[in-house]
């Protein structure tokens, strides 16, 4: 039987942690359906038209190591607004969802548009500095040079197309559960994320 978690919200709320936790915790299939966006991005910037790309996106695509690049997130925003492109993915995010054992998939448009029968449905935000800082001391970490001004700049004009485009804008279901984050340890988010699917389950 199939049991589908969605989560959706902006860039850096912490969706993949949560995600990757409540798939562990639960035991379902996890599926980070922004790196779907990221790989044709990256393929766009080798030079590859986005459609043909996410028309023909291989798994061996998701593994490549820049996918997390500040380049390649402003690229997945742009290239997540092309309708054929996230027609083209639509498919294989759904089947994903449908598998038996059950499944989490994040992103953007998962409770709205990719699996709207989702037996649970998340939207994980956090105000804009909080996910700025967070998503800064990542990068950081990570060896990438760029101050918390830039990575707010950033995030805010991804947010602001991700929610202004025409197909599958970022927004909550109606039937979402919102968890803001902005003054919640790890822990406690993903305490709230458990507790809110462990209701569904029974
Ligand atoms: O979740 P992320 O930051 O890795 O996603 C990168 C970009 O991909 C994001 O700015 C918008 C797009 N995206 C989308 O449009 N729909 C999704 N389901 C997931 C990501």
């Amino acid at each position: 039987m199939s049991f589908t978690v969605a989560i959706d919200g902006p860039a850096a709320a912490g969706k993949g942690t949560i995600s990757r936790a409540v798939a562990a915790h639960f035991g379902f299939a996890h599926l980070d359906t922004g790196l779907l966006y990221r790989a044709v991005a990256a393929r766009m910037l080798d030079g590859f038209d986005p459609v043909v790309a996410a028309q023909g996106l291989d798994p061996a695509h998701l593994e490549r190591g820049d996918l997390r690049s500040p380049a390649v997130s402003q690229a997945a925003s742009k290239v997540a607004a092309i309708a054929e492109v996230r027609a083209a993915l639509v498919d294989f995010q759904r089947a994903f969802g449908a598998r038996a054992g059950g499944a989490v998939l994040d992103g953007r448009d998962i409770g709205t548009v990719i699996c709207p029968e989702a037996e649970v449905k998340l939207f994980v935000t956090a105000s804009d500095e909080v996910r700025a800082e967070r998503r800064w001391r990542e990068l950081a970490a990570g060896g990438v040079d760029t101050t918390p001004a830039d990575v707010l700049a950033e995030i805010r004009e991804r947010d602001r197309r991700d929610s202004a485009r025409a197909t599958a804008p970022l927004r909550p279901a109606e039937d979402a559960f919102v968890l803001d984050t902005s003054r919640m340890s790890i822990d406690e988010a993903v305490a709230a994320a458990i507790s809110a699917i462990g209701e569904r389950q029974r």
